[in-house]
């Protein structure tokens, strides 16, 4: 009789049981957070890193993306599964989206832009002004400082108006700043990279920018992009300065971007160091275009055990670091690229995943820096 009754109870709620586990899983997934009573242990989770990151993550996790991004099925399915930000590798600079002074294209970035907004993807604009990727009619201009000026406004009106509402946040201008703390301008012995913005508009074109893309949408979060706070305290400072100067002035500025092209000989210490000194503004931080690179000298033809240990705890170290800073001020961490296969250092495997699109260390140091 005993037996009877149990085998009975034990039909009746296996539905039950079913439907409950169906939508802890489903409110999990629709929430954005991992269940943190599941534990590895329970029977149903075989793998914890079967939850991708952006489900893991307490901040948003992005990648980059191109036109050729949507022929390759294996990049979709990551991207598609893995983040929560885009940022366009190339497909918003000037050279993609100017083809004159006063016509613009938005083909390539409407369309990662669309397939964004339409598969609730957060899109982060990337990059109104840099002193790079300019086109051939830019660099032959010969108009004054006051056409110069129209140039500028007009394009970081265009591509703010364009935009509103589906890009809610722009890297205004990117790399003005050279690592002695200088505003880049003019070539000098350790720097052959001139900005031709800078020696047109002078050395106050910066603060125009950031203005002119506040009028254009005053609700645009701002940031200020650059590479090298990592290693620089003389850019480090500059920065500080250009900060206070802004808020001083009143000039809108809310975020600031840290490339983190960074690579496995970067002691850890340094890494934290610019995330903290860049969150001591109050601002957003944005960890913007991280690779680590492993093989900057090309001496190998294929990674070691050893370097993918060490990229892995790299990873580790600054998803779990970025943690520390205030969560309001936590804008987030993107990748810059979605697989060593189109990462834009060649033969040196700085991402997440391999040239064949597998998981590598890397991704699990930062899926446990996240989680941690
Ligand atoms: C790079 C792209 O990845 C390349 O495809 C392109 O040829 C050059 O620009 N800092 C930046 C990014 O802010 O826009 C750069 O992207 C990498 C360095």
């Amino acid at each position: 009789m005993n037996k009877f009754i149990f085998q009975t109870m034990d039909f009746r709620i296996l539905p039950s049981l079913l439907l409950l586990l169906c939508c802890q899983m489903l409110f999990s997934e629709c929430s954005g957070k991992i269940i943190d009573e599941i534990k590895t242990t329970d029977p149903v989770v075989v793998d914890k890193y079967a939850y991708p990151l952006k489900i893991v993550a307490p901040y948003q996790v992005g990648t980059v993306m191109s036109l050729s991004t949507f022929s390759n099925a294996p990049a979709m399915t990551i991207v598609k599964k893995e983040f929560g930000s885009v940022t366009c590798e190339n497909a918003m600079k000037i050279q993609a989206t100017q083809p004159t002074a006063t016509t613009f294209d938005f083909y390539q970035a409407d369309s990662i832009t669309n397939y964004c907004v339409r598969n609730g993807i957060r899109v982060h604009g990337h990059t109104l002004v840099w002193h790079q990727n300019l086109p051939v009619w830019l660099t032959a201009f010969q108009g004054d400082s006051a056409a110069w000026e129209n140039i500028l406004k007009t394009r970081i009106k265009a591509m703010l108006t364009h935009y509103k509402g589906r890009v809610k946040s722009w890297d205004v201008v990117n790399e003005a700043i050279n690592d002695d703390g200088s505003l880049r301008a003019f070539a000098t012995a350790n720097n052959t990279k001139v900005s031709l913005w800078a020696q047109k508009l002078g050395k106050d074109y910066v603060a125009r920018c950031f203005q002119y893309a506040h009028e254009a949408d005053p609700e645009a979060l701002l940031f200020y992009n650059d590479y090298g706070q990592e290693y620089s305290p003389a850019k480090i400072n500059a920065i500080l300065a250009m900060v206070k100067d802004f808020q001083k002035r009143g000039i809108a500025i809310h975020g600031l971007g840290l490339q983190f092209h960074t690579n496995l000989q970067r002691p850890d210490a340094d890494l934290k160091n610019a995330i903290s000194q860049m969150a001591s503004t109050g601002l957003l931080i944005h960890i913007s275009e991280l690779d680590i690179s492993m093989n900057g000298s090309q001496t190998y033809i294929q990674p070691t055990a050893t370097m993918l240990d060490l990229q892995k705890s790299k990873m580790n170290t600054i998803a779990s670091f970025y943690k520390t800073i205030p969560a309001p001020q936590q804008f987030g961490i993107t990748f810059w690229g979605i697989s060593d296969a189109n990462s834009w250092i060649k033969n040196d495997w700085p991402l997440l995943f391999d040239v064949t699109y597998a998981k590598k260390p890397a991704y699990y140091g930062f899926w446990d820096g996240l989680k941690q």
